[in-house]
């Protein structure tokens, strides 16, 4: 049954948020209900926590966590390899590519994957991210189950533009199309912004989310029924990244990780990466911001920095770990630029950040888990993130080491 006026106006009393119903009287009756199955979905219990947000990361007690290190890697590379490969051929790898974010920083409109950052020639970001699983599709000579999750935002330009593309060689049967969950977005004081007279402001709810919006869209059936046992997941901005890596892979399994972590050596003390750590003896990440001076200037056993490998956003997750977890993700409290309507009610996008987001991340799922293997890779053969237009981490940038790496533009 869908809920009436009455019910949302009660749940609405109960969190402060009865304003969004101020233009309800000018609504038609489809987008009256349209407003009332949206208020019912909201999960408004989370929002005063933005009354308290500097409660919300505490962090124990942190120690270094060692990292897989290039030489190792390359003195095991072979059988890491031969492994990784037999594990793809049974048909036990998947991949997930974070895709429900807005890249605000990149500053087009479309799906981050949509752009083009050929030079000469057409290449979309998600052409080069199909590229680099192809090569390990060939390689072993398996298809490789392709999730993909996107949000209310992108996820119909997202799933026709990889249509109209053919899937860049992609098996069509080997992708599937997961929606994550959406957020309220609110004003400083938790308030949620209306982005429409019937329709609440909202926002994906962050790249941590992906387990639980895969398990409500059915989607863990298809993993026992496939047999995929672990899960490799990338973000849809790094160009360079290997997905599916059989060293990885080989590794993370032999040392009979729950999960692996592809890391880099950071290139200056401050760069900002989260950076791979033990919190209270568990795997942990500790982000850029977060780091003490302390930690900043803490050396290992050898005389190197002890916290000085950056995570990339590639994680390789033991499927039954991440089934057994017990709880929920911290929140985060973003301050971003939220459109919404003004006094008159006009609708406006701000130039400014005015408001917050309500986010989980993948990288506090590392923390749920027992055991975590930092995996190094060459950030010049495996970072490219394109975060920005210009700059650091912008579309310049990648496309330099692109080329650095034979890839023609
Ligand atoms: P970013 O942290 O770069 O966020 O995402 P973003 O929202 O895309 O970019 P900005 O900050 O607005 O410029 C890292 C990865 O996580 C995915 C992104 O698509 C990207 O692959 N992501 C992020 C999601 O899938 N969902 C989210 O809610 C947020």
């Amino acid at each position: 049954m869908a809920m009436t006026l009455e019910q949302a106006k009660g749940k609405l009393a109960a969190y402060g948020q009865e304003h969004v119903l101020k233009y309800f009287d000018e609504l038609a009756p489809q987008e009256k209900q349209t407003l009332l199955d949206q208020i019912e979905a909201t999960d408004m219990s989370i929002l005063d926590a933005c009354m308290h947000r500097e409660d919300l990361v505490q962090k124990g007690a942190i120690t270094p966590l060692a990292a897989m290190q290039l030489e190792e890697i390359e003195a095991g590379r072979a059988s890491f390899e031969a492994a990784g490969i037999e594990t793809i051929k049974e048909g036990k790898i998947g991949a997930v590519l974070l895709a429900g974010g807005m890249g605000t920083r990149l500053g087009s409109d479309d799906p981050k994957g949509m752009y083009d950052i050929g030079k000469t020639r057409k290449l979309y970001i998600f052409e080069c991210l199909v590229n680099n699983l192809l090569e390990v599709v060939h390689r072993t000579d398996t298809w490789i189950h392709l999730f993909i999750m996107t949000s209310d935002k992108n996820h119909r330009s997202t799933t026709s533009f990889l249509k109209e593309h053919d899937y860049f060689g992609y098996r069509e049967e080997y992708i599937h199309f997961f929606q994550q969950e959406m957020a309220a977005a609110t004003d400083y004081n938790g308030k949620i912004y209306l982005e429409e007279k019937g329709k609440l402001s909202t926002s994906p709810n962050g790249n941590g989310g992906w387990f639980v919006s895969m398990k409500n869209a059915g989607l863990l059936k298809v993993l026992h029924e496939k047999g995929i046992e672990w899960l490799n997941i990338f973000a849809v901005d790094n160009v360079l990244q290997r997905i599916a890596d059989p060293c990885f892979i080989g590794a993370t399994i032999s040392k009979n990780c729950a999960v692996g972590a592809k890391v880099v050596r950071k290139n200056a003390p401050d760069e900002k990466v989260g950076v791979m750590c033990l919190e209270d003896g568990r795997p942990s990440i500790v982000e850029y911001y977060e780091l003490t001076e302390e930690m900043r200037d803490a050396k290992d056993p050898n005389g190197d920095p002890a916290y000085y490998f950056g995570v990339i956003l590639n994680y390789l997750f033991r499927v039954a770990d991440l089934e057994n977890v017990p709880g929920g993700l911290p929140l985060h409290i973003v301050e971003k630029k939220i459109p919404c309507l003004d006094e008159q009610g006009n609708p406006v996008k701000p130039e400014e950040p005015n408001g917050y987001k309500y986010e989980n991340l993948v990288l506090d799922m590392i923390h749920q888990l027992d055991t975590c293997l930092p995996f190094e890779v060459v950030r010049e053969k495996e970072f490219a993130p394109i975060k920005n237009r210009t700059g650091v981490d912008s579309v310049e940038s990648a496309r330099a080491l692109l080329e650095r790496n034979g890839v023609a533009l």
